[in-house]
């Protein structure tokens, strides 16, 4: 049974986008680290399975990655996809996973690591801002760039309006990213993905038809 496993820890709106994307898996389990998560609710209305590991009820992150690996491999899954999971990852568990361990972050990696991405990348000025789907490796969001996703930055944005725009393209871009990888479109190298038979176009998206 070829399973995908999302974890997430907050509202799940990725994670609903991936849900309703019709991937071809046979099975999808969301874990969440927080009992609590909307995303728990969103996917039980869509009728997918649940489980909840509370990161308060372990002392170290090692004994909750260790909790969360032994629930992760009781689906043994094809690919782990993180979906606003706000905790970070052992070594350990990174490596345990590597090459079937994704992320989505919200900026334009290497650009604006860590977390108030938007914030900052109002605070720097920059113009263009964007989302990245991305392998994960032990260095907190420096893996492999499987695709990214630009938006233009207006002069009276704020964190919320640009947290909007980049949502929209995190949307489109997460599940394309998880659907190449299960139908063997993605060649990992150390540093880089190419992605086989597939157009630039495809993994380099650009909205510069967004209105201010
Ligand atoms: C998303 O914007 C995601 O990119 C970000 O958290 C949000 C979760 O929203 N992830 C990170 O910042 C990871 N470092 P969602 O729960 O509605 O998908």
């Amino acid at each position: 049974m070829k399973t995908l496993v999302i974890l997430i820890s907050g509202r799940g709106s990725n994670m609903q986008a991936l849900l309703e994307a019709k991937l071809p898996v046979d099975r999808i389990v969301v874990i969440s680290s927080n009992p609590n998560a909307e995303g728990l609710i969103t996917a039980t209305e869509l009728g997918i399975q649940t489980a909840s590991i509370d990161h308060r009820a372990f002392s170290d992150r090692e004994t909750f990655d260790a909790a969360l690996a032994d629930e992760i491999d009781s689906y043994q899954p094809v690919l782990i996809v993180l979906a606003g999971f706000m905790r970070i990852l052992t070594d350990d568990f990174v490596l345990r996973y590597q090459g079937r361990l994704m992320n989505i972050h919200p900026s334009l990696l290497p650009a604006f690591t860590g977390l108030r991405t938007h914030q900052r990348a109002l605070q720097e000025g920059v113009k263009i801002h964007g989302c990245t789907v991305h392998f994960v490796t032990p260095k907190l969001d420096h893996g492999p760039i499987v695709i990214q996703a630009a938006v233009p930055i207006f002069p009276n944005d704020t964190d919320k309006t640009l947290a909007e725009r980049v949502l929209q393209q995190e949307h489109r871009i997460y599940p394309q990213a998880v659907r190449w990888f299960l139908q063997g479109q993605l060649k990992l190298s150390a540093r880089t993905v190419v992605v086989n038979d597939a157009r630039v176009h495809d993994w380099v998206i650009y909205s510069p038809g967004l209105q201010e």
